[in-house]
């Protein structure tokens, strides 16, 4: 009687396989890999929408952005790989990470600070781009902590890392609202006077693998000026106006439209007409075929509106074998002007000890 007490209980109580699979929590932290000694883990945020982020202590990268269409069939909207080996590869162009110490290019890999003439690692012809040979996007940071909805992650770059004064310690925390946001707030706080400039590289395509390119999207781009760049991409020092240029994204167009006016393509930077440290809406991206939709927000003054002119179909170990060829994803890179460092007439971008370096920028998705 015991014994049949048990297998009715148990039957009861013990949920069946496929229910057991089906309530597992969506909150993750697996195994993605290793380098050396140390384990590359990848964190997966999830909300009551079933939106998915998933996101690696390695160079803080998001890997996954999971979106409904408007049928509410689930895609992932950025580009990745499908495996460490891809997003370390050397030529990886900076897919889903964290970019710093300095985001963008410096020019001639030199900048003078107090007095003193810094010079960095020229990785992009004679300039420096994206933190220099091993920058942010290339170390393991430290998980502060990790819950279904949040990732909060700390790196500390050493004074004289990449060429940079001061010991820096950057903070950045991955948020995923129930409103279909990610959220990223990045603070940073120095010992010695240093240049900062933070960001996110996310490739965006919101056809979700459907669309080779992204010159059907529409883009939106709250901003009636922009840099001018020199033949290496360095801001001349201008801030020029959009108006009647093909730059001018204030009414939202395809990304197509006017792109072969564009010297190789977008690859500038957008001042907004926003003052500089508000929290406001800046671009909006929309996919109609898909009817996805994404809204970025910021505190930052400028974004880098990559057209991904440089993928050419090269890359290896990418998500599902697919070849990411010219514009296959687009970058909408909250930043400081490219070049601060270099141009006293831009916002400042030099972070002193005792202050608190502190940016938010919000990417929402939805449908129309
Ligand atoms: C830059 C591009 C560069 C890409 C990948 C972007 O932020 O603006 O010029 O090719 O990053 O490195």
């Amino acid at each position: 009687m015991l014994i049949a007490a048990a297998i009715l209980f148990g039957c009861k109580l013990m949920p069946k396989k496929e229910e057991k699979e089906n309530s597992k929590p969506m909150t993750e932290k697996t195994l993605y890999g290793t380098i050396g000694a140390d384990s590359v883990f990848q964190y997966t945020l999830t909300n009551k929408n079933g939106m998915v982020v998933k996101i690696l202590n390695y160079g803080g990268t998001v890997t996954d952005i999971i979106t409904p269409d408007k049928n509410g069939k689930m895609g992932d909207v950025v580009l990745g790989y499908d495996s460490l080996a891809g997003y370390r590869q050397t030529g990886n162009p900076y897919f889903g990470c964290l970019v710093g110490r300095y985001a963008n290019r410096i020019a001639n890999a030199k900048f003078t600070l107090d007095g003193t003439e810094y010079t960095l690692a020229a990785n992009n012809g004679i300039n420096t781009l994206h933190g220099g040979l091993k920058g942010f996007d290339k170390v393991i940071w430290t998980v502060r902590s990790f819950t279904g909805s949040n990732l909060s992650l700390s790196y500390s770059s050493k004074d004289g890392e990449e060429g940079y004064p001061g010991n820096l310690t950057a903070d950045v925390m991955y948020s995923l609202s129930d409103d279909n946001g990610l959220k990223i707030e990045y603070t940073a706080v120095t010992d010695k006077p240093t240049p900062v400039n933070l960001t996110n590289h996310s490739y965006f395509n919101l056809s979700a693998g459907v669309d080779s390119t992204i010159l059907d999207h529409e883009l939106m781009l709250k901003a009636d000026k922009y840099t001018p760049v020199n033949g290496t991409l360095i801001p001349t020092g201008k801030i020029d106006d959009v108006k009647g240029t093909p730059m001018d994204f204030t009414t939202s167009k395809k990304i197509g439209r006017d792109i072969a006016q564009v010297t190789g393509g977008y690859d500038h930077n957008w001042v907004f007409q926003k003052p500089e440290n508000r929290f406001d809406m800046v671009a909006t991206v929309y996919h109609e075929p898909s009817g996805r939709y994404m809204e970025v927000r910021t505190t930052e003054p400028g974004i880098q509106f990559y057209s991904g002119n440089f993928l050419n179909g090269t890359l290896k170990n990418t998500r599902g074998g697919v070849k990411y060829v010219k514009h296959a994803g687009l970058c909408l890179e909250t930043q400081h002007f490219p070049d601060s460092p270099n141009q006293p007439a831009f916002p400042n971008t030099i972070l002193k000890p005792g202050e608190t370096y502190q940016q938010i920028t919000v990417y929402k998705f939805g449908i129309k």
